[in-house]
Protein backbone atom coordinates (compact mmCIF):
# COMPACT_ATOMS: atom_id res chain seq x y z
CA UNK A 1 0.00 0.00 0.00
CA UNK A 2 1.17 3.47 -0.41
CA UNK A 3 0.70 6.45 1.45
CA UNK A 4 -1.59 9.51 0.53
CA UNK A 5 -1.89 9.81 -2.73
CA UNK A 6 -0.52 13.72 -4.10
CA UNK A 7 0.82 15.24 -7.10
CA UNK A 8 4.72 14.43 -8.41
CA UNK A 9 6.56 15.63 -11.39
CA UNK A 10 9.44 14.10 -13.25
CA UNK A 11 11.70 14.83 -16.20
CA UNK A 12 13.15 12.31 -18.95
CA UNK A 13 14.81 12.37 -21.97
CA UNK A 14 14.22 10.92 -25.13
CA UNK A 15 16.53 7.95 -26.73
CA UNK A 16 18.02 7.00 -29.55
CA UNK A 17 18.73 2.86 -30.53
CA UNK A 18 22.25 2.45 -31.69
CA UNK A 19 20.65 -1.32 -31.70
CA UNK A 20 17.39 -1.65 -33.00
CA UNK A 21 14.47 -2.45 -31.01
CA UNK A 22 11.71 -3.91 -34.23
CA UNK A 23 9.22 -6.46 -32.95
CA UNK A 24 7.19 -7.80 -30.46
CA UNK A 25 7.90 -11.63 -28.23
CA UNK A 26 4.48 -10.95 -26.98
CA UNK A 27 2.04 -7.89 -27.71
CA UNK A 28 0.12 -7.91 -24.30
CA UNK A 29 2.59 -7.65 -22.42
CA UNK A 30 4.86 -5.31 -25.14
CA UNK A 31 7.90 -7.75 -24.60
CA UNK A 32 10.86 -7.01 -27.13
CA UNK A 33 12.19 -9.87 -29.52
CA UNK A 34 15.03 -8.26 -29.50
CA UNK A 35 17.72 -7.05 -27.57
CA UNK A 36 18.39 -3.40 -27.95
CA UNK A 37 20.89 -0.26 -27.01
CA UNK A 38 20.36 3.29 -26.78
CA UNK A 39 21.97 6.61 -25.66
CA UNK A 40 19.74 8.83 -23.74
CA UNK A 41 19.58 12.58 -25.20
CA UNK A 42 20.27 15.50 -23.29
CA UNK A 43 18.32 18.55 -23.75
CA UNK A 44 15.55 16.42 -24.98
CA UNK A 45 13.44 16.51 -22.28
CA UNK A 46 9.55 15.93 -21.87
CA UNK A 47 8.38 16.98 -18.26
CA UNK A 48 5.18 15.65 -16.78
CA UNK A 49 3.02 16.37 -13.79
CA UNK A 50 0.49 13.28 -12.32
CA UNK A 51 -1.86 14.19 -9.90
CA UNK A 52 -4.61 11.72 -8.36
CA UNK A 53 -7.92 13.37 -8.00
CA UNK A 54 -10.70 12.78 -6.08
CA UNK A 55 -12.80 15.24 -8.15
CA UNK A 56 -12.38 12.97 -11.38
CA UNK A 57 -14.81 10.83 -13.25
CA UNK A 58 -12.31 10.05 -15.83
CA UNK A 59 -8.23 10.09 -16.08
CA UNK A 60 -6.90 13.30 -18.10
CA UNK A 61 -3.86 13.77 -19.98
CA UNK A 62 -2.77 16.92 -21.32
CA UNK A 63 0.40 17.16 -24.33
CA UNK A 64 2.00 20.40 -24.52
CA UNK A 65 -1.36 22.58 -22.91
CA UNK A 66 -4.05 20.79 -25.48
CA UNK A 67 -6.05 17.60 -24.57
CA UNK A 68 -4.51 14.65 -25.80
CA UNK A 69 -6.46 11.99 -28.68
CA UNK A 70 -8.29 9.62 -26.88
CA UNK A 71 -5.91 6.86 -28.08
CA UNK A 72 -3.23 8.80 -26.32
CA UNK A 73 -5.42 9.18 -22.80
CA UNK A 74 -6.38 5.30 -23.50
CA UNK A 75 -2.65 4.58 -23.12
CA UNK A 76 -2.06 6.64 -20.21
CA UNK A 77 -4.83 4.75 -18.02
CA UNK A 78 -3.71 1.82 -19.03
CA UNK A 79 -0.58 2.87 -17.30
CA UNK A 80 -2.38 4.55 -14.31
CA UNK A 81 -4.60 1.06 -13.62
CA UNK A 82 -0.99 -1.04 -13.48
CA UNK A 83 -0.06 2.17 -10.83
CA UNK A 84 -3.87 1.93 -9.05
CA UNK A 85 -3.38 -1.55 -8.99
CA UNK A 86 0.38 -1.71 -6.89
CA UNK A 87 -0.32 1.18 -4.77
CA UNK A 88 -3.98 1.21 -3.98
CA UNK A 89 -5.30 4.49 -5.11
CA UNK A 90 -8.27 4.42 -6.50
CA UNK A 91 -8.64 7.99 -7.69
CA UNK A 92 -8.40 8.92 -11.15
CA UNK A 93 -5.46 10.81 -12.30
CA UNK A 94 -4.88 14.10 -14.09
CA UNK A 95 -1.82 14.46 -15.98
CA UNK A 96 0.13 17.64 -17.92
CA UNK A 97 2.86 16.28 -20.19
CA UNK A 98 5.36 18.77 -21.65
CA UNK A 99 8.15 18.29 -24.49
CA UNK A 100 10.93 20.70 -24.26
CA UNK A 101 12.11 19.85 -27.45
CA UNK A 102 10.16 20.49 -31.12
CA UNK A 103 7.39 18.19 -31.33
CA UNK A 104 8.64 18.44 -34.98
CA UNK A 105 12.27 17.46 -34.27
CA UNK A 106 12.36 14.17 -35.53
CA UNK A 107 12.86 12.53 -32.39
CA UNK A 108 9.81 10.20 -30.94
CA UNK A 109 8.35 11.45 -27.38
CA UNK A 110 7.23 8.31 -27.02
CA UNK A 111 10.25 7.40 -25.24
CA UNK A 112 10.87 10.36 -22.83
CA UNK A 113 6.64 11.16 -22.31
CA UNK A 114 6.46 7.44 -20.91
CA UNK A 115 9.00 7.62 -19.14
CA UNK A 116 8.50 10.72 -16.94
CA UNK A 117 4.43 9.48 -16.76
CA UNK A 118 5.36 6.32 -14.90
CA UNK A 119 7.82 8.13 -12.64
CA UNK A 120 5.39 10.38 -11.96
CA UNK A 121 2.38 8.51 -11.76
CA UNK A 122 4.38 5.81 -9.33
CA UNK A 123 5.61 8.90 -7.44
CA UNK A 124 2.29 10.99 -6.94
CA UNK A 125 0.38 7.74 -5.64
CA UNK A 126 2.84 7.52 -3.01
CA UNK A 127 5.33 4.53 -4.22
CA UNK A 128 8.76 4.84 -3.78
CA UNK A 129 11.46 5.70 -6.29
CA UNK A 130 12.42 2.52 -8.09
CA UNK A 131 14.20 2.52 -11.33
CA UNK A 132 13.80 -1.12 -12.00
CA UNK A 133 10.05 -0.64 -11.63
CA UNK A 134 9.67 1.89 -13.23
CA UNK A 135 11.28 0.80 -16.24
CA UNK A 136 9.23 -2.26 -16.52
CA UNK A 137 5.68 -0.10 -16.24
CA UNK A 138 7.35 2.14 -19.37
CA UNK A 139 7.95 -1.05 -21.27
CA UNK A 140 4.35 -1.88 -20.91
CA UNK A 141 3.40 1.03 -22.93
CA UNK A 142 6.41 1.65 -25.36
CA UNK A 143 9.36 -0.72 -25.21
CA UNK A 144 11.75 2.27 -26.06
CA UNK A 145 10.84 4.10 -23.01
CA UNK A 146 11.84 1.56 -20.63
CA UNK A 147 14.96 2.98 -22.06
CA UNK A 148 14.65 6.54 -21.38
CA UNK A 149 14.29 6.16 -17.00
CA UNK A 150 18.49 5.34 -17.18
CA UNK A 151 20.82 7.90 -18.67
CA UNK A 152 23.55 6.93 -20.66
CA UNK A 153 23.79 3.98 -23.02
CA UNK A 154 21.21 1.94 -22.07
CA UNK A 155 20.37 -1.84 -22.80
CA UNK A 156 16.76 -3.69 -22.91
CA UNK A 157 17.36 -7.40 -23.54
CA UNK A 158 15.01 -8.88 -25.32
CA UNK A 159 11.76 -10.34 -23.65
CA UNK A 160 11.66 -13.68 -21.75
CA UNK A 161 7.91 -15.37 -22.04
CA UNK A 162 5.74 -14.32 -19.58
CA UNK A 163 8.29 -11.91 -17.62
CA UNK A 164 6.73 -9.01 -17.28
CA UNK A 165 9.18 -7.19 -14.83
CA UNK A 166 11.74 -6.60 -18.08
CA UNK A 167 13.06 -3.44 -17.70
CA UNK A 168 16.51 -1.52 -19.23
CA UNK A 169 19.85 -1.68 -17.67
CA UNK A 170 22.51 0.82 -17.68
CA UNK A 171 25.75 -0.40 -19.54
CA UNK A 172 27.99 2.81 -19.19
CA UNK A 173 27.02 6.42 -17.92
CA UNK A 174 26.88 10.10 -20.03
CA UNK A 175 30.65 10.02 -18.74
CA UNK A 176 31.91 7.46 -20.12
CA UNK A 177 32.09 8.13 -24.22
CA UNK A 178 31.97 11.75 -25.00
CA UNK A 179 30.05 10.82 -28.23
CA UNK A 180 27.10 13.46 -30.06
CA UNK A 181 24.32 12.59 -31.96
CA UNK A 182 23.36 15.59 -34.73
CA UNK A 183 19.54 14.90 -35.88
CA UNK A 184 18.97 16.07 -39.36
CA UNK A 185 15.37 16.98 -39.75
CA UNK A 186 13.90 15.86 -42.97
CA UNK A 187 9.84 16.63 -42.85
CA UNK A 188 7.47 18.01 -40.26
CA UNK A 189 4.81 16.32 -38.74
CA UNK A 190 3.74 12.96 -37.38
CA UNK A 191 4.93 9.96 -39.07
CA UNK A 192 2.50 8.07 -41.28
CA UNK A 193 2.64 4.57 -39.72
CA UNK A 194 3.47 3.89 -36.19
CA UNK A 195 6.12 2.13 -34.49
CA UNK A 196 2.98 -0.89 -33.29
CA UNK A 197 1.19 -1.22 -36.35
CA UNK A 198 4.53 -1.08 -38.08
CA UNK A 199 5.88 -4.07 -36.08
CA UNK A 200 2.70 -5.79 -36.55
CA UNK A 201 2.88 -5.75 -40.08
CA UNK A 202 6.15 -6.63 -40.78
CA UNK A 203 5.84 -9.91 -38.40
CA UNK A 204 2.90 -10.62 -40.04
CA UNK A 205 4.20 -10.00 -43.50
CA UNK A 206 7.81 -9.89 -44.21
CA UNK A 207 9.70 -12.90 -45.26
CA UNK A 208 12.89 -10.71 -43.89
CA UNK A 209 11.39 -10.68 -40.22
CA UNK A 210 12.63 -14.23 -38.77
CA UNK A 211 16.22 -13.42 -40.42
CA UNK A 212 15.95 -9.54 -38.70
CA UNK A 213 14.70 -11.63 -35.58
CA UNK A 214 18.25 -13.85 -35.45
CA UNK A 215 20.51 -11.19 -36.46
CA UNK A 216 19.89 -8.43 -33.81
CA UNK A 217 20.78 -10.03 -31.16
CA UNK A 218 24.63 -10.19 -32.33
CA UNK A 219 24.74 -6.14 -33.84
CA UNK A 220 23.15 -5.22 -30.51
CA UNK A 221 26.29 -7.22 -29.10
CA UNK A 222 29.05 -5.83 -31.10
CA UNK A 223 27.32 -1.81 -29.93
CA UNK A 224 27.89 -2.88 -26.48
CA UNK A 225 31.30 -4.33 -27.18
CA UNK A 226 32.23 -1.30 -29.11
CA UNK A 227 30.91 1.28 -26.24
CA UNK A 228 32.90 -0.86 -23.73
CA UNK A 229 36.40 0.03 -25.72
CA UNK A 230 35.45 2.96 -26.58
CA UNK A 231 35.39 2.11 -30.46
CA UNK A 232 33.56 4.53 -32.27
CA UNK A 233 33.88 2.93 -35.85
CA UNK A 234 32.92 -0.69 -34.21
CA UNK A 235 29.71 1.12 -32.35
CA UNK A 236 28.95 2.88 -35.56
CA UNK A 237 29.15 -0.07 -38.07
CA UNK A 238 26.81 -1.94 -36.39
CA UNK A 239 24.56 0.53 -35.67
CA UNK A 240 24.08 1.07 -39.77
CA UNK A 241 23.54 -2.60 -39.74
CA UNK A 242 21.13 -2.96 -37.36
CA UNK A 243 18.97 -0.08 -38.61
CA UNK A 244 19.35 -0.94 -42.66
CA UNK A 245 18.43 -4.62 -41.76
CA UNK A 246 15.64 -3.00 -39.63
CA UNK A 247 14.25 -0.88 -41.92
CA UNK A 248 15.07 -3.98 -45.38
CA UNK A 249 12.64 -6.16 -42.90
CA UNK A 250 10.07 -3.73 -43.00
CA UNK A 251 10.61 -3.38 -46.87
CA UNK A 252 9.72 -6.67 -47.47
CA UNK A 253 6.42 -6.32 -45.73
CA UNK A 254 3.24 -6.56 -47.88
CA UNK A 255 2.55 -3.41 -48.71
CA UNK A 256 6.38 -2.57 -48.05
CA UNK A 257 7.12 -0.08 -44.99
CA UNK A 258 9.27 3.14 -46.65
CA UNK A 259 9.53 5.57 -44.03
CA UNK A 260 12.23 7.15 -45.93
CA UNK A 261 11.91 10.88 -48.19
CA UNK A 262 14.63 11.89 -50.46
CA UNK A 263 16.55 14.04 -47.90
CA UNK A 264 16.71 10.81 -45.86
CA UNK A 265 19.08 9.17 -48.37
CA UNK A 266 20.71 12.27 -49.04
CA UNK A 267 21.71 12.60 -45.89
CA UNK A 268 22.66 9.09 -45.06
CA UNK A 269 24.63 8.99 -48.41
CA UNK A 270 26.28 12.65 -47.13
CA UNK A 271 27.31 10.83 -43.89
CA UNK A 272 29.18 7.93 -45.85
CA UNK A 273 30.44 10.77 -47.26
CA UNK A 274 32.00 12.90 -45.09
CA UNK A 275 33.53 9.22 -43.67
CA UNK A 276 35.44 9.05 -47.08
CA UNK A 277 36.66 12.51 -46.37
CA UNK A 278 37.73 11.48 -42.86
CA UNK A 279 35.55 12.49 -40.78
CA UNK A 280 34.30 9.79 -38.32
CA UNK A 281 30.16 9.79 -38.35
CA UNK A 282 27.68 7.31 -38.99
CA UNK A 283 23.77 7.28 -39.38
CA UNK A 284 20.83 5.94 -38.30
CA UNK A 285 17.16 6.09 -38.92
CA UNK A 286 14.18 5.02 -36.62
CA UNK A 287 10.35 4.24 -38.00
CA UNK A 288 10.38 8.15 -39.42
CA UNK A 289 12.63 9.62 -42.61
CA UNK A 290 15.05 12.09 -39.85
CA UNK A 291 18.51 10.78 -40.17
CA UNK A 292 20.75 10.45 -36.75
CA UNK A 293 24.42 10.97 -37.41
CA UNK A 294 26.52 9.43 -34.46
CA UNK A 295 30.32 11.26 -34.16
CA UNK A 296 32.80 12.05 -31.67
CA UNK A 297 31.23 15.11 -29.55
CA UNK A 298 34.23 17.09 -31.11
CA UNK A 299 33.07 17.04 -34.44
CA UNK A 300 29.49 17.27 -33.92
CA UNK A 301 29.91 20.78 -35.08
CA UNK A 302 31.34 19.78 -38.41
CA UNK A 303 28.21 17.16 -38.85
CA UNK A 304 25.76 19.61 -38.44
CA UNK A 305 27.46 22.33 -40.69
CA UNK A 306 27.78 19.47 -43.78
CA UNK A 307 24.22 18.12 -42.69
CA UNK A 308 22.54 21.35 -42.96
CA UNK A 309 23.33 21.80 -46.26
CA UNK A 310 22.00 18.65 -47.91
CA UNK A 311 19.38 19.60 -49.86
CA UNK A 312 15.38 18.62 -48.32
CA UNK A 313 17.50 18.78 -44.78
CA UNK A 314 15.38 22.05 -42.65
CA UNK A 315 17.38 21.77 -39.47
CA UNK A 316 20.03 20.06 -37.55
CA UNK A 317 19.57 18.90 -33.85
CA UNK A 318 22.01 18.56 -31.18
CA UNK A 319 22.07 15.65 -28.33
CA UNK A 320 24.76 14.53 -26.28
CA UNK A 321 24.48 11.75 -23.70
CA UNK A 322 21.91 12.69 -20.75
CA UNK A 323 20.96 11.21 -17.24
CA UNK A 324 18.12 9.43 -16.23
CA UNK A 325 14.30 10.22 -15.07
CA UNK A 326 14.43 12.57 -12.29
CA UNK A 327 11.79 12.74 -9.78
CA UNK A 328 10.40 16.18 -8.08
O1 LIG B 1 9.03 1.78 -28.24
P1 LIG B 1 8.34 2.12 -29.50
O2 LIG B 1 7.07 1.37 -29.67
O3 LIG B 1 8.16 3.59 -29.68
O4 LIG B 1 9.29 1.63 -30.73
C1 LIG B 1 10.54 2.17 -31.00
C2 LIG B 1 11.06 1.62 -32.28
C3 LIG B 1 12.28 2.31 -32.85
O5 LIG B 1 12.35 3.66 -32.45
C4 LIG B 1 12.21 2.27 -34.38
C5 LIG B 1 13.58 1.60 -32.47
C6 LIG B 1 14.05 1.78 -31.05
O6 LIG B 1 14.66 0.83 -30.53
O7 LIG B 1 13.86 2.87 -30.46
Amino acid sequence: MSSTPHQASARARANIALAKYWGKLDAELNLPAVPSISMTLDPLVTETTVEFRSDLAADELLLNGERALDVEIKRATQLFDRVRAESGVTLRARASSKNHFPTASGLASSASGFAALAAAARAAAGLAFDAARTSALARRSSASAARSVYGGYVELPAGRAGDDALGARVLFPPEHFALSIVVAVTAEGRKSVGSTDGMTHTRDTSPYYEAWVSAAPALAREVSEGLAVRDLGRIGRAMEQSTLAMHACGLAAGPGLLYWQPATLGAFARVRELRGEGLEVYATMDAGPHVKALCLASDAAAVAAALGKVPGVLRTLLATPGPGVEVF
